[in-house]
């Protein structure tokens, strides 16, 4: 008989085969796909066939292969619960409960976020929140950024549409929810902004082209830079525990006048220097400032009457400080190593 024929013959038996147990199905895989089985013995005819024959033989007995590999796997496991029911009573009991479910845990950015949250809450602060997808008006022009200011190019941003005067862009901060609060309706504001934001970098351990601030908001009369620090000194204190030092250094920011960063004694080395605060013993945590009145008027809010601060810090940057976490892209890359050493969620 030739391998052709062979192969037709054990083919159309495979196709009619049924096993009726077990013991069916092992014999079937002593026939055929053992070392000395039917399968091995046709690759071993097969070295005798003629170069020219061997192409479409070979397709034909590869499929072969196949199919009577396929056949096994789809019988083997045909009659393994009946046997095990049958010699073990317990082995159906399907009185007892399913196997659970896993719960997950909360994401390390999800838990520092919700900390912040906490705490300005008990301040009176609400929550807000923007769209990422944001205008020209609400992320720049509103907040005082001059036309040409570099925050505007496309190494830094992300446009998605240009639209004459107010082009679309993914929000770079979450300043632009200040906006839309003040233009939402009358002081007095306090409000907390939580949220993701891009910005057109390359990722790397320090960077990422998304990353998550809270912002802060507080419009009111008579608000003043004393209230700020206050606020701020509370808000530390809280997440970073007392005795935690804070100094504020002049800046800059368009939206602000007076504006201010934030650096607090590194928690990490109690200000004796370390890695994390490349050895000055301080660690920047956040901007701040009183609003600049050029931003209340362009929300229509009287710059003469109110007056308030605002300030800005990145998620990202607290959790690596209260984590030890020295990689941005473990946030983002879904490892369930990292992600299970966090607080399991309870329902
Ligand atoms: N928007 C600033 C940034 O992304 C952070 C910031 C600074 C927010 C000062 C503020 C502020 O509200 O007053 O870098």
């Amino acid at each position: 008989m030739s391998i052709q024929e062979k192969i037709d013959q054990y083919t159309e038996e495979i196709n009619n085969w049924t096993p009726r147990s077990q013991q069916d199905v092992e014999d079937y895989r002593l026939k055929f796909l053992v070392a000395k089985g039917i399968v091995k013995g046709l690759f071993e005819d097969f070295k005798s066939v003629s170069s020219e024959d061997k192409r479409i033989l070979g397709k034909v007995l590869n499929e072969f292969k196949q199919l009577s590999e396929a056949k096994y796997v789809e019988t083997k496991d045909l009659f393994e619960v009946s046997a095990s029911a049958s010699n073990d009573s317990n082995a159906q009991d399907l009185t007892l409960p399913g196997p659970g479910f896993e719960i997950g845990t909360r994401h390390p950015l999800s838990l520092v976020r919700k900390e912040i949250v906490e705490i300005f809450k008990k301040l009176g602060f609400i929550v807000a929140e923007g769209p990422e997808i944001e205008d020209d008006w609400h992320n720049f022009s509103a907040l005082n950024f001059p036309e040409e200011h570099p925050a505007r190019d496309m190494q830094d941003t992300f446009f998605i549409q240009k639209q004459e005067g107010n082009d679309i862009a993914l929000r770079t901060h979450t300043s632009s929810v200040q906006v839309r609060m003040m233009e939402s309706g009358t002081p007095p504001f306090r409000a907390i902004m939580p949220g993701r934001v891009y910005r057109n970098e390359a990722i790397s351990a320090r960077a990422h082209c998304f990353f998550h601030q809270v912002e802060g908001l507080y419009i009111d009369e008579g608000v003043s830079f004393a209230d700020l620090k206050q606020t701020l000194y509370h808000f530390v204190q809280e997440l970073f525990g007392e005795g935690t030092k804070v100094r504020f250094r002049p800046s800059y920011f368009p939206f602000t006048e007076p504006s201010a960063e934030m650096d607090i004694s590194c928690t990490i080395c109690k200000g004796a220097g370390c890695n994390m605060c490349k050895y000055t013993g301080w660690v920047e945590i956040l901007g701040c400032g009183m609003v600049d009145p050029n931003v209340l008027e362009n929300s229509k809010i009287d710059a003469r009457k109110y007056t308030g601060f605002a300030f800005g810090m990145g998620i990202e940057r607290i959790t690596n400080l209260k984590y030890e976490i020295k990689d941005l892209r473990l946030f983002s890359e879904n490892d369930i190593r990292f992600l299970k050493q966090f607080e399991t969620e309870t329902i």
